[in-house]
């Protein structure tokens, strides 16, 4: 049986320049660097300079995926966008990165599931690809988290960081197994009833500023190993795959000691998790394709590995992609 798939064509990424290290917060906030990095694994975080901002950020990631990828922006049908730190209330950040790059054609909208965010767009764009409304998507996942963040309060401003990964998505046809390149499943999860334990205290229709970002981390923590588990087992089985196949998990960097309990829950070797939040923090949606574009720049993603993308985030929201590389 053939079926469209959306194979994987390149990565990139973009990190501003800006780097502040534990010990550069614990002049901002009563912390240190022994607690953020026990109770987190976090080292560091890039942050935004001034004006600089989320489309910059995905301009760079975008480009720098387009040349890896060899897809020239006359190909692209659709991009799509996920943020949770728009340039603007609208349009969409997915318009200005179409400008910026000189698309004149196709579609661009933004997707909204913070964390999640990126697993969110790769499930909407490979639905595209699937059904043949668009043969070439890039998928971008951008933040700038820093501009939301209460910088007084240590228990959340110390977690996060600013980045853009994003990469390119390109029909193919497959014979319909696990063997195919390219995605061969999406999960999609949220649950609103969690809205009070990740949240933006802010908006247009509510009080008409930005807000800054509230969370009860503990609570985030012990849904997320379950719920995380949960969504890569569903993912797996929908191929009849399972999680001793897996040659890659790439999970949103939130905190290592989620990263190892999900990945022991999987029975996962710690060498086949990509981790990168020792560097970057907690990028939100940006977090998968950074991550994505580290392990395939340093050779340790090849063709033909089974790779599982997976995050959890406000909403709340959850999910995971599975790929042939
Ligand atoms: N530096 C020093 N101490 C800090 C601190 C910081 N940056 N932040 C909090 N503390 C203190 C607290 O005030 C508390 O002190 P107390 O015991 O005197 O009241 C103590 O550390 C323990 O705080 P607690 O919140 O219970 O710590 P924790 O072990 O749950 O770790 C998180 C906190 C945020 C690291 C952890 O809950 C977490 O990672 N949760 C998931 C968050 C997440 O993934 N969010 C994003 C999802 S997309």
């Amino acid at each position: 049986m053939t079926l469209r798939r959306s194979q994987i064509v390149g990565c990139g990424s973009y990190l501003p320049a800006r780097v502040v290290t534990n010990d550069e917060m614990a002049k901002i906030v009563d912390t240190s660097d022994e607690w953020i990095t026990a109770r987190t694994g976090i080292k560091r975080r890039h942050i935004a300079a001034d004006g600089e901002k989320t489309s910059d950020l995905a301009m760079h990631a975008s480009t720098d995926a387009l040349m890896d990828a060899g897809v020239a922006v006359g190909e692209l049908d659709m991009i799509v966008l996920a943020t949770a730190t728009p340039d603007e209330t609208f349009p969409a950040t997915a318009t200005l990165v179409q400008a910026q790059l000189g698309m004149t054609r196709g579609f661009a909208f933004d997707v909204q599931a913070v964390c999640s965010g990126f697993v969110y767009a790769m499930a909407v764009a490979d639905n595209f690809l699937r059904v043949g409304q668009a043969d070439t998507a890039l998928v971008i996942g951008a933040e700038t988290f820093s501009r939301i963040l209460d910088w007084s309060d240590r228990s959340t401003c110390v977690l996060f960081g600013d980045g853009a990964g994003a990469v390119v998505l390109k029909s193919a046809e497959g014979n319909g197994t696990a063997e195919d390149r390219g995605i061969l499943s999406t999960r999609l999860h949220a649950d609103g009833r969690k809205h009070d334990m990740l949240y933006v205290d802010g908006g247009p229709s509510s009080t008409q500023t930005t807000g800054h970002l509230r969370m009860f981390g503990k609570e985030v923590f012990r849904h997320a190993v379950t719920n995380l588990s949960s969504v890569v087992d569903e993912t797996l089985e929908d191929v009849g795959l399972t999680a001793s196949e897996l040659d890659w998990m790439v999970p949103h960097q939130a905190n290592r000691r989620i990263l190892e309990a999900t990945a022991k829950k999987l029975k996962l070797s710690p060498e086949r998790v990509i981790v990168t939040i020792q560097d970057h923090a907690n990028t939100s949606a940006a977090s998968v394709p950074l991550a994505l574009d580290q392990a395939t720049s340093d050779g340790r993603i090849k063709r033909g590995d089974l790779v599982l993308m997976e995050a959890m985030g406000g909403g709340f929201t959850w999910g995971a992609c599975l790929a042939r590389w």
